[in-house]
């Protein structure tokens, strides 16, 4: 069955709050995730709540989710949104088993092309841990170009560390007349 990339209902945000909730510390660690940085589980909901509320243009954050025989495989948010110029990605397979088979590519693809059409963006940045293999392979398959790799403390539920940008750009605007 095709993999159907779509923005996340309110109702399946359970999808992200469980998965960073039930990994185990060394899966945190290779997200560069701070464990106890982590929002507890009713706060981060309620979080999402807020945002669900307001218009799109309006967000901070924008969810997405990843389904493989109508099942949620996995999902990617974005955030730092800048609307109509620029957004920061990332990008979860939850189920490890599934992992690794070219799904993680192919939903990032899909996922740039949502995160163009809804942010109108004009570039998108995916800024992983630099010593976390799969999303900087996934991310370079998905047609991102590498930019730098430095260090920062990357989101409000990170440590500091060195991490690599990525980046895809819109395409210009031909000059047909
Ligand atoms: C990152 C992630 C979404 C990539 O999805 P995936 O399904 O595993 O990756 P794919 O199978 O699509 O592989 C894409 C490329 O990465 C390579 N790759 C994937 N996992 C790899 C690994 N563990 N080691 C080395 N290369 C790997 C593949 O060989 C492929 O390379 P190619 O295009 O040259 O053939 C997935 O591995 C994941 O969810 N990991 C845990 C969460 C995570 O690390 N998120 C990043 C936070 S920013």
């Amino acid at each position: 069955m095709p993999l159907v990339v779509r923005e996340m209902a309110l109702e399946e945000v359970g999808l992200v709050i469980d998965y960073f909730h039930r990994s185990t510390p060394e899966h945190l660690e290779t997200l560069g995730v701070d464990p106890t940085r982590l929002p507890g589980r009713r706060e981060w909901r309620g979080r999402y709540d807020a945002e669900y509320d307001k218009p799109l243009e309006q967000r901070a954050t924008l969810l997405v989710i990843w389904e493989e025989d109508g099942a949620g495989v996995g999902f990617s948010t974005a955030d730092k949104i800048v609307h109509g110029e620029q957004a920061h990605m990332h990008l979860h397979v939850v189920d490890e088993q599934r992992r690794g088979s070219g799904i993680g590519a192919a939903c990032v693809r899909k996922t740039v092309a949502l995160y163009f059409e809804a942010l109108k963006l004009r570039r998108l940045f995916c800024e992983p841990n630099a010593f976390n293999v799969a999303p900087n392979r996934a991310l370079q398959s998905a047609g991102f170009r590498y930019v730098k790799t430095y260090k920062t403390v990357p989101g409000p539920i990170n440590y500091h560390q060195a991490v690599t940008r990525w980046v895809i750009e819109a395409e210009p605007p031909t000059a047909t007349a």
